[in-house]
């Protein structure tokens, strides 16, 4: 069976007001009435397939992950509490090391949606037969703009059916490149999603970011355990070097493979996208909590405190919290990080 690994660490400034330090994307409802932390759990719920998953967090979130998962009956093998965010691949080593050595791990963002369950598991049965002779795979999407936010996954050979060997993986390119990407056909963006196993990733960091390892090795063995928490050592934690898996392994690793699938993939990373994936009136408007639309088209509309009412306007994202009001036009959904940032600069 496969162990699923979920990262849960992220902070999701694109969906602010609602998402905070305290409450961060994955901890929300946003497209279901599950978060999207449930959501994915559910997606492994599959007894046959995985064991229980292996959730990776800070350690503020503890009891509202319990709790969470408790809820739609899917509770964590382990929790691993980080005490200070040093970004993915630090976290995936905590979780390797926590595990045997042949142990097939499914990393797995918490904050994705994914609307094809069934295409999801096809796909991860389709790769394990080369996991476990030591590839690292990833997952492809067919990418439909030019997006700086993703991986690009330049896909080479066949090496076996539905899996093809990564000819070069790019995280993050600049727009002029992603818009050379696009327009090669070549290329997929990577779903941020990875099978392989422990020991095979441990390799790899080992073998392309050597501090990461022994900062993560040094805060495996002077763990502290609490039942099922499990809290590595804060000093030798924060020792780690800060990267992604994506820039410490991924680009630089040799045996990387994708899966080409078609999922319904989406990693709902503005208030934009979620507009689009949210069921919407004949009007195109998407609404959610107490809100009022009168000749109104074309808007989300999302209160999770006091009622809202728009009354003939259009192409507008309203996003009211107990203590905050986001209002911006549809499109432009990214350049909520211009509020955040002056936000934290007034302290
Ligand atoms: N435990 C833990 N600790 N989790 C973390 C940390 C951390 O320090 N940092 C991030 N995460 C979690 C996030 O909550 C998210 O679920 C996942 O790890 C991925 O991190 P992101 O910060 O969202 O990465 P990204 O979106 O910039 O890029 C990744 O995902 C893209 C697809 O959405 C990369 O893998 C890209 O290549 C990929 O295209
Ligand atoms: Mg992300």
């Amino acid at each position: 069976r496969i162990t699923p690994v979920i990262l849960s660490g992220g902070s999701g400034t694109r969906l602010w007001p609602l998402s905070r330090t305290a409450r961060p994307k994955q901890l929300l409802s946003l497209t279901a009435a599950e978060t999207m932390l449930q959501l994915t759990a559910q997606r492994t719920a599959d007894v046959q397939a995985f064991d229980p998953p292996i959730v990776v967090a800070s350690a503020a979130h503890a009891d509202e992950i319990e709790a969470q998962l408790a809820a739609v009956g899917t509770p964590a093998a382990a929790l691993i509490l980080e005490p200070v965010a040093r970004n993915t691949a630090p976290a995936i080593a905590l979780a390797a090391l926590a595990l045997p050595g042949d142990a097939q791990m499914l990393v797995m963002p918490s904050d994705h949606v994914i609307a094809d369950v069934a295409a999801f598991r096809d796909a991860v049965a389709v790769a394990r037969s080369l996991v476990d002779r030591g590839w690292l795979a990833t997952f492809g999407i067919t990418p439909d703009a030019p997006e700086t936010g993703y991986g690009y996954i330049c896909t080479g050979e066949a090496l076996m059916p539905g899996v093809h060997k990564v000819e070069r993986f790019v995280e993050k390119p600049d727009r002029a490149t992603a818009e050379h990407y696009l327009s090669t056909g070549a290329y997929n963006w990577n779903g941020g999603i990875f099978l392989f196993r422990a020991d095979a990733f441990l390799a790899a960091l080992d073998a392309h970011a050597p501090g990461i390892t022994a900062a993560a090795r040094a805060a495996h063995e002077a763990a502290r355990r609490e039942g099922t928490r499990l809290y590595p050592d804060a000093d030798a934690f924060a020792a780690s070097p800060s990267d992604s898996i994506d820039y410490a392994v991924m680009e630089k690793a040799d045996k990387v493979a994708v899966v080409p699938v078609e999922m319904g993939w989406s990693d709902v990373g503005s208030w934009d996208a979620l507009h689009a994936l949210a069921a919407r009136d004949d009007r195109d408007n998407a609404a959610h909590g107490e809100v009022l639309a009168i000749d109104t088209r074309n808007c989300l509309i999302r209160s999770d405190g006091p009622l809202v009412a728009a009354v003939g306007v259009q192409d507008l994202i309203v996003i009211a919290t107990g203590d905050a009001v986001l209002i911006l036009p549809r499109g432009s959904s990214q350049e909520v990080k211009r509020a955040v940032e002056a936000l934290k600069a007034q302290g």
